[in-house]
């Protein structure tokens, strides 16, 4: 019974101060210019979530909140921070488009480049496609100040939701000196992740993980901790400046497996990541044929870490120095007659589909994209 009365008073207190008039919110949050400034653009997800019946298991609609009611909700964030807010959409994350990609990434490098009184971005997202947009903006923010992308595996109102405590660490972490030029980050469950290595292990609160790779920090009581930085390029060194491109090249996904026979297109896509550890016999002619066809092949491993591939770009082939007479050997000719399959390291396929896509728009040629993907 207690603890019922206590949830109730909890739920009257957050739905009483989500209501409470935005402004005396933020008013209260501007009281010391000491304090960095960062900008908070929301763009939806469950951080935003409200359910029909708060308080209780029940569903939820996704990109309900603004973000002026989610900053509103963290009262604390005024200790860290002078927060200001922007929203650029409010949706279910599974909505946002390659289209609405470029327009975020573009917002952030417009405001980074004229506020330089800004510290740094947070960007407010649902964790379902937090991951690929984080490294989208990884690849396409040119800044080195702090972006950081953020999420909540529970409703808004639902019991001990972690969209509060989860917002207050990525502001945190955008505010501190610490964490400029280690490129895009995502901030869950305390733990600082690199957007690169970032993903949604699970559907529940410390479900986010960067597997091998290692997290970057963490946010403690005394606020951020970083124990490395990333090595590849990144941030105001991404040669992706989205100058000219107001959409992307159709990059298709698709997986290997046993018996596999390959895929079949109505229309040829510009590139396919292939999620493999290694091709089915059936697999092989109807992938090379599709780069044949000038289709950008890349494999990636599906765990997202192939420890075996090369580090360094392929040396020329030496098609006619080497002779294969025997029928055996066709397979071999036509693979060496084929464009090269470019190979991704250490990035999940969906990772590797945004690198491809973007690489597209600067090239075509297959070492050149290896490039990119040894780069990036
Ligand atoms: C979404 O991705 O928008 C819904 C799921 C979530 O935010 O956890």
């Amino acid at each position: 019974m207690l603890c019922t009365n206590s949830l109730f008073r909890n739920r009257v207190f957050l739905l009483a101060f989500i209501s409470a008039p935005i402004s005396s919110v933020l008013h209260a949050q501007s009281d010391s210019s000491a304090r960095p400034k960062v900008l908070v653009i929301a763009t939806g997800g469950t951080i935003a979530g409200v359910q029909s019946a708060p308080g209780t298991l029940g569903s939820y609609r996704a990109g309900t909140l603004t973000a002026e009611q989610i900053v509103g909700s963290v009262p604390e964030l005024a200790r860290y921070a002078r927060v200001e807010v922007e929203q650029f959409s409010n949706v279910a994350s599974t909505r946002i488009t390659t289209q609405q990609w470029i327009g975020l990434a573009r917002r952030i490098n417009a405001v980074l480049s004229e506020r330089t009184d800004l510290a740094g971005v947070v960007v407010t997202h649902g964790t379902d496609r937090l991951e690929e947009t984080a490294f989208f903006l990884y690849l396409t923010v040119r800044s080195d100040k702090p972006v950081i992308v953020v999420g909540a595996q529970r409703p808004a109102t639902g019991i001990s939701p972690d969209g509060p405590m989860n917002l207050l660490s990525a502001v945190r972490t955008a505010a501190a000196p610490a964490a400029v030029g280690k490129g895009v980050m995502v901030v869950m469950d305390d733990r600082i992740l690199s957007a690169r290595e970032v993903r949604k292990e699970y559907q529940r609160v410390g479900g986010f993980t960067v597997g091998e790779m290692g997290m970057l920090g963490v946010v403690a009581s005394d606020g951020p901790e970083f124990f490395f930085s990333p090595v590849r390029r990144r941030g105001a060194d991404s040669e992706f400046d989205l100058v000219g491109v107001d959409s992307l090249p159709r990059v298709e996904l698709t997986f290997s497996f046993p018996g596999g026979t390959g895929p079949r297109f109505d229309s040829l896509p510009a590139g396919i990541v292939v999620a493999t550890t290694g091709f089915a016999p059936g697999e092989g002619a109807p992938y090379r044929t599709l780069r044949q066809q000038g289709v950008a092949m890349v494999t990636a491993f599906p765990s997202g870490d192939n420890v075996n591939a090369p580090s360094r770009p392929p040396t020329p082939r030496a098609d006619s120095a080497q002779r294969d007479t025997s029928a055996a050997d066709s397979a071999a000719r036509a693979e060496r007659s084929a464009p090269l399959a470019i190979v991704s390291q250490h990035l999940t396929p969906q990772k590797a589909r945004i690198l491809l896509m973007l690489a597209l728009t600067k090239t075509r040629d297959p070492r050149e994209l290896q490039r990119y993907f040894l780069a990036y």
